[in-house]
């Protein structure tokens, strides 16, 4: 049977990348408290995150979205998948920036377009605030925004801290662990 923490510990033994226990306690808080229902992420790995975030919000129909670019770890999620038994995952093996992520939550005829209500960063440091500006228009005032691992990678941030200067966004450095913590946007 799939078990989220069995699925950890094969992470950890393989040293596949995934979220701290820290980061993943957080988010089991924001989740929890915010509720949110269209959640996107950039940077699945073998999706343990996804799995983990799929699972919270399933109650209430709540669906994640997941990018993630490497095909093996793609392969591999097929299996957890199937093993975990979610159905609101919709996992695309690709590099986010490559594709047309404004058409990822198409707008109802006649309405104004969705909205993500949660975005997850977790893909290459370097590359944060590109998708900052890729997902520019999927978010809203109300869109958590959680980016992970900014205070271990503060070096490779310079990009970010322009673009949230330069578009006035508010944001918080949280400290979870001793050497990281994620930065959060619109709780
Ligand atoms: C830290 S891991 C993600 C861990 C995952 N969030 C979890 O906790 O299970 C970062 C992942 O981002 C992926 N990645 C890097 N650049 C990407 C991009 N441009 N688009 C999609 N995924 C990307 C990497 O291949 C890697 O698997």
């Amino acid at each position: 049977m799939f078990s989220l923490s069995h699925l950890r510990l094969l992470c950890e033994e393989r040293k596949i990348p995934l979220i701290s226990q820290a980061t993943e306690n957080f988010l089991w808080e924001i989740l929890q408290k915010y509720k949110p229902k269209i959640c996107l992420e950039i940077g699945g790995a073998v999706w343990y995150s996804a799995i983990f975030t799929a699972g919270l919000v399933r109650q209430r129909w709540g669906q994640v979205y997941s990018f993630e670019v490497s095909h093996p770890a793609y392969l591999e999620w097929l299996i957890h998948i199937r093993e975990s038994w979610l159905g609101n995952i919709t996992s695309y093996p690709w590099d986010c920036r490559q594709w047309p992520i404004k058409k990822l939550l198409p707008p109802k005829r006649r309405t104004s377009p969705k909205k993500a209500d949660f975005v997850f960063i977790d893909g290459q440091k370097s590359q944060y605030a590109e998708y900052l500006e890729i997902i520019e228009t999927l978010i809203s005032d109300t869109t958590i925004l959680v980016l992970d691992d900014v205070i271990k990678y503060h070096n490779k941030l310079s990009t970010v801290y322009r673009f949230l200067e330069k578009k006035q966004m508010n944001y918080e450095v949280r400290q979870l662990e001793a050497d990281d913590g994620v930065m959060t946007m619109g709780l």
